[in-house]
């Protein structure tokens, strides 16, 4: 099977695949050989499959797909596969990485001992932060990462709420330790947010400046997975208030960072990195190939997404 890839992946699964030919993105040229196409992070609508006449499948790398065209694809037979599964304890580690960072002004403290400002005196009122530990979380979306999250906040002695389209069976609720709230309330609650919705139509814009607004002074709001499910004008707007605290690992128009909040000492800013340790990149190249292989051996793909 031939494939073109936008670069390669790491790990040694990645060898194992022959014709494999790279591009720089976007793709402009017409490849008329090319039978299934690997990105990440690249858009891939009707302009790319229009130059790929022969394209059988497009393997992306990640668990969120909202840059490719799932529904273009489908009206030309072109299958898509995804990620999931392998990057939920990277995810949900970095997701807990920024709640502690947040809450216990981490970076803060290590600009103030950088600075040499710390002198002889007791560290207190410039530094002081809010408990984790016995803190309300709420988590927004309980699918795979979000139910990493749940059961390491287990680990902090957290009060967890969620949220969710489907509500789980109270036997699930009580296994995993969290309480069921509608969106609004949990947001009302909750003294730190998380959020672990896909992006996709119904998710854009879920957490909106009304719903912004709900969050209560001095809440920390934390977001893993993708900027567009928050109305970032009005998230940099209460940072810059000083209403609220946050850690982002995402954003809108990446790599592209609102500049209001590069000076904000009450947001920790992440390069979208919940699933970069070479563990993890490892294991989502091994995924990828599984599903490359399926492909060009004619066998059902283990992880075909489709159009919502
Ligand atoms: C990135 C992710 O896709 O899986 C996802 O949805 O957001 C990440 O894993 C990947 O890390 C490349 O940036």
């Amino acid at each position: 099977m031939n494939i073109l890839s936008s670069r390669r992946f790491p790990g040694p699964a990645w060898d194992e695949l022959q014709s494999v030919e790279y591009y720089d993105p976007p793709l402009r040229a017409a490849s008329p050989k090319v039978e299934a196409l690997a990105v990440v992070g690249e858009e891939v609508g009707a302009a790319t499959l229009e130059l790929l006449p022969r394209l059988r499948l497009v393997a992306n790398y990640g668990v969120g797909y909202d840059g490719i065209d799932v529904a273009a694809c489908a009206a030309r037979g072109v299958a898509v596969t995804n990620t999931p599964g392998v990057l939920d304890a990277a995810t949900a580690d970095l997701t807990m990485a920024l709640i502690l960072a947040s809450r216990r002004r981490v970076v803060e403290g290590d600009a103030f001992v950088r600075s040499g400002k710390w002198g002889t005196e007791w560290v207190s009122g410039a530094l002081l932060g809010q408990e984790v530990s016995g803190a309300t979380l709420g988590i927004v979306g309980l699918g795979r990462i979000g139910t990493a999250v749940a059961r390491r906040a287990r680990g902090f002695d957290m009060r967890v709420l969620y949220w969710r389209r489907t509500r789980l069976p109270v036997e699930d609720e009580s296994e995993l330790g969290v309480e069921y709230r509608e969106l609004d309330e949990l947001l009302r609650e909750s003294e730190i947010v998380t959020v672990h919705v896909p992006l996709a139509e119904g998710t854009e814009r879920l957490i909106d400046a009304r719903r912004i607004g709900l969050l209560r002074p001095g809440a920390c709001f934390v977001n893993t997975s993708r900027g567009g499910i928050v109305d970032e004008p009005a998230l940099v707007e209460a940072l810059s208030a000083g209403r609220i605290r946050a850690g982002l690992d995402v954003f809108v128009d990446e790599p592209n960072v609102p500049a209001e909040l590069l000076g904000l000492p009450n947001v920790v800013l992440t390069p979208h990195v919940g699933s970069a340790t070479v563990e993890t990149r490892e294991a989502m190249t091994r995924v990828l190939v599984d599903n490359l292989q399926a492909a060009a051996a004619g066998r059902p793909l283990p992880n075909p997404v489709y159009a919502s």
